[in-house]
């Protein structure tokens, strides 16, 4: 799709990899929304600031009827509570399917009008190498993130027939907060990536594999199962 003339919401927003996805959009000549939970905090110049919680679907309802005019819904909003899926906190691994699998759905459920109203358009999920790739220490991480995969291909189906692409990024470590105890040799950079996202969006491709560690990992997912030992 082309991003002129798009209309963007971009969910997390405020900082992060949303921030550089929002700044790139406005750029490019995109009208955005900077969704966050706090509007205040958008300071994207140009963007135009939407409160947007992905774990409260009253407030997503109503950034659709604000945001009436979106074309594409890049789902980026995301926790990593570092929660392992036997010893770690249940409750933490319930708030992690809430806010990277259940947001993601809620917001795609109430944008997918909108977007087929205003002709079609585009939803993109901000995935991970960890969508495929299911280490025991990030155990409830990666299960959100498998969830999320199996959203996008599910919801890629049913939406392609109201005119809405649903596509997917992977990446495995960017220079953001979230992965700001990863050594930088580790990680690449966030506003890279949101550069080769919005290239992907532009020229329709379904998977965006943004770094070594993701194709490495798709590469291997044919590979018979063995323990990972982190
Ligand atoms: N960084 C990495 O290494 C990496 C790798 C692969 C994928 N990802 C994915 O990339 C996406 C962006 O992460 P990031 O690296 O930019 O992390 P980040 O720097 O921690 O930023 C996370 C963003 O998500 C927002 N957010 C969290 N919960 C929210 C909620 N309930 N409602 C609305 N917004 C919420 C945060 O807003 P607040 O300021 O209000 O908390 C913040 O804007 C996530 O989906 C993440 O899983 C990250």
């Amino acid at each position: 799709m082309e991003l002129k003339n798009a209309v963007a919401v971009v969910t997390g927003a405020n900082r992060g990899f949303g921030r550089h996805l929002a700044a790139q959009l406005v750029e490019r000549g995109a009208k955005v929304y900077g969704a966050a939970r706090h509007p205040e905090t958008v300071d994207v110049p140009g963007a135009v600031p939407l409160r947007l919680d992905v774990t409260d679907e009253a407030s997503i309802r109503q950034a659709a009827r604000v945001a009436s005019d979106t074309t594409l819904l890049i789902n980026n909003a995301g926790i990593s509570t570092g929660a392992t899926l036997i010893g770690g906190d249940a409750a933490e691994v319930r708030r992690e399917m809430e806010t990277n699998f259940f947001g993601p759905l809620a917001a795609t459920r109430a944008f997918a009008p909108v977007i087929e109203g205003n002709g079609g358009g585009a939803v993109l999920n901000v995935l991970s190498a960890l969508s495929w790739f299911h280490p025991a220490g990030l155990g409830s991480y990666a299960a959100s993130k498998a969830a999320a995969w199996a959203l996008t291909g599910a919801t890629r189906d049913e939406l392609a027939p109201r005119g809405i692409t649903v596509s997917a990024l992977h990446v495995g470590y960017m220079d953001t907060d979230m992965a700001a105890a990863v050594p930088a040799d580790q990680k690449v950079a966030a506003a890279d990536v949101a550069a080769q996202a919005l290239h992907g969006i532009e020229t329709g491709l379904l998977e965006i594999l943004a770094d070594e560690t993701s194709r490495h990992v798709k590469q291997n997912l044919a590979a018979a199962p063995r323990p990972n030992t982190d």
